[in-house]
């Protein structure tokens, strides 16, 4: 029994799970193979051949999903590395980028954010980063793309703290750019790690360690570089911030490392000391208090709900981040919204790239669950509690909006059912305008894609054919306000007031002088990009 114990509790404690963060081409993918590649679970990463072959399956799959019309799902890759089992929640960008992408950080335990070192902290890394920020996890930085030409390191220093408002602490200092990248130094080791590439990134890549002040190094790296590295170090060491654990874990200060993912210089460093400094899972809030990941009660909380993987059903797939307890097939729980017990027979789990039915799982730890339509997001599934509830997911903001009407009108009924159900899947988000109701919806989502995905599933499962007329706005705030009266609320001519699927009060703007301008003229008042609703 005692063994028992122990040995879920070492399982709890070697979880980590965290999203890579970061503007599409940045280099996530890349890096991700690398960390597969590190943890044994790919042999060979990084040719360009096995990665055009890879995307190529990837794309297949994601044409298949578009034509039955289903959103794209943001996977979990789990390996295991020196002893750690990681879950890496995949957070898809470019055309797929959704409303998903956001639900999948809360269900992160920390963050990695990439960026291409001549490029800058870009759009996307923006908006992924302020929502670690709100939840609080420990957000760790890679700078990629080193061997090819960039900005100058302090630059991308200040560019993180200004553009991104948090301070930041190198772990580890570039020694040349580009063609003449040759490593870095590893500032907690004080060590210098210069790499060989053998074979352009395909295995792991050795390196020459040592003392800066061995004069192997000087010659190795010649005069000038090596001085260049003395002043860098001896700059940092004295007017950069210091290394704080409590900042790094309380997402105030993000420790940074610079590296190329493409040769793998600095993936495994990366890898090393991001394990190291990172958190097994924490205790997670709920209206009954924290609850604890050690705790032997199961529980978790849905935060993705993914339609018709299989094609034959109108089944869906409901993503559960595991919270406390171990998990075991076929177990029955408590699924607290519903006050209702489920059987949960047939999870599934994500290894590498391959998925495969869970026996057991633990905290940290994503499980695909079978959904016959009883699930929503932000819903609470546990044993020997009725009563617990995690905090829901918040309402993300959306960034396109559209009119929405039945073909048909005979077919209204089918629509309103139907614009319904998607909502509280969390598909679509949808508001009304408060003088004219149901009679003209407005749909809102975070990434285009999802209005194809609104329209297919429409006309499939609902038999509804509808016609979409894409409005201007761009921004959503939502009203915080003890009362909210549209007649006395100033706001400008361009700006749309609705309310969304709670009556809540909402702004839709075009542009952000407007938002400006309807804060400046309501100071009573509150707007938020995110909302803790539902
Ligand atoms: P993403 O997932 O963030 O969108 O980026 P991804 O890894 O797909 O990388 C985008 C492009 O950047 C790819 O080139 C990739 O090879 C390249 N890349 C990634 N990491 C590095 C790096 O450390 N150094 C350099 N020089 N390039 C890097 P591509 O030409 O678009 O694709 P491919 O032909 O290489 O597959």
């Amino acid at each position: 029994m005692a063994d028992e114990i122990l040995s879920f509790i070492d399982e709890v404690r070697r979880r980590r799970t965290f999203a890579i963060i970061s503007h599409p081409d940045a280099g996530k993918t890349t890096l991700t193979e690398k960390l597969l590649l590190y943890g044994g679970a790919i042999r060979l990463a990084g040719s360009v051949k096995s990665r055009r072959a890879q995307n190529h399956a990837v794309s297949d799959w994601m044409e298949i999903e578009k034509q039955r019309g289903i959103s794209v799902t943001s996977s979990v890759l789990q390996f295991d590395y020196n002893g750690y089992c990681i879950n890496i929640l995949d957070t898809p960008g470019h055309q797929d980028f959704s409303e998903d992408t956001y639900r999948t950080l809360m269900a992160a335990d920390s963050a990695v954010m990439v960026i291409d070192c001549s490029k800058g902290v870009e759009d996307q890394t923006k908006k992924l980063f302020h929502v670690c920020k709100m939840r609080g996890i420990p957000i760790f930085t890679f700078i990629n793309k080193l061997d090819r030409a960039g900005k100058d390191p302090f630059e991308l220093l200040e560019d993180i703290e200004q553009v991104l408002g948090i301070r930041s602490y190198p772990m580890n200092w570039p020694i040349g750019t580009d063609r003449n990248f040759k490593g870095v130094f590893n500032r907690q080791k004080k060590q210098i790690e210069l790499f060989n590439d053998g074979n352009h990134g395909q295995s792991i890549a050795k390196a020459v360690i040592g003392d800066i002040s061995d004069v192997k190094f000087r010659d190795l790296l010649g005069e000038d570089l090596h001085r260049k590295l003395i002043d860098d170090i001896d700059l940092l060491d004295m007017a950069g911030d210091d290394f704080n654990l409590d900042q790094i874990l309380n997402g105030e200060l993000t420790p940074v490392f610079f590296g190329s993912a493409l040769t793998n210089f600095g993936v495994e460093p990366f890898l090393e000391s991001f394990l190291n400094i990172t958190t097994p899972p924490q205790p997670r809030s709920s209206n009954i208090g924290n609850v604890n990941p050690e705790s032997d009660n199961f529980s978790g909380f849905i935060f993705k709900i993914q339609a018709n993987m299989n094609p034959t059903h109108r089944d869906r797939i409901a993503f559960l981040r595991i919270c406390s307890g171990k998990f075991e097939k076929g177990m029955t729980v408590n699924h607290v919204q519903e006050n209702k017990k489920v059987r949960l027979a047939q999870p599934q789990q994500f290894l590498a790239q391959d998925r495969v039915v869970v026996e057991t799982a633990y905290p940290g730890d994503i499980i695909g669950i079978h959904d016959p339509g009883i699930f929503k997001i932000g819903d609470t599934l546990c044993q020997d509690q009725t009563k617990l509830q995690y905090e829901g997911i918040p309402v993300f903001a959306p960034e396109h909006f559209a009119k929405v009407f039945t073909k048909n009108s005979l077919k209204r009924k089918q629509f309103i059912k139907g614009i319904t159900q998607l909502a509280e899947e969390g598909t679509i988000q949808v508001y009304k305008r408060p003088d004219i109701g149901v009679e003209e919806l407005i749909v809102g989502v975070v990434g285009a894609l999802q209005f194809e995905v609104l329209e297919y599933r429409l006309k499939h499962e609902y038999g509804v054919d509808i016609i979409m007329e894409r409005l201007p706005y761009r921004y959503i705030r939502w009203v915080e306000i003890d009362h909210f009266d549209p007649k006395t609320f100033s706001i400008t001519m361009d700006t749309m007031i609705v309310e969304d699927e709670d009556g809540h009060p909402v702004l839709l703007f075009q542009n952000e002088w407007s938002i400006q301008q309807v804060k400046d003229r309501n100071k009573q008042a509150q707007l938020k990009e995110i909302s803790l609703r539902k």
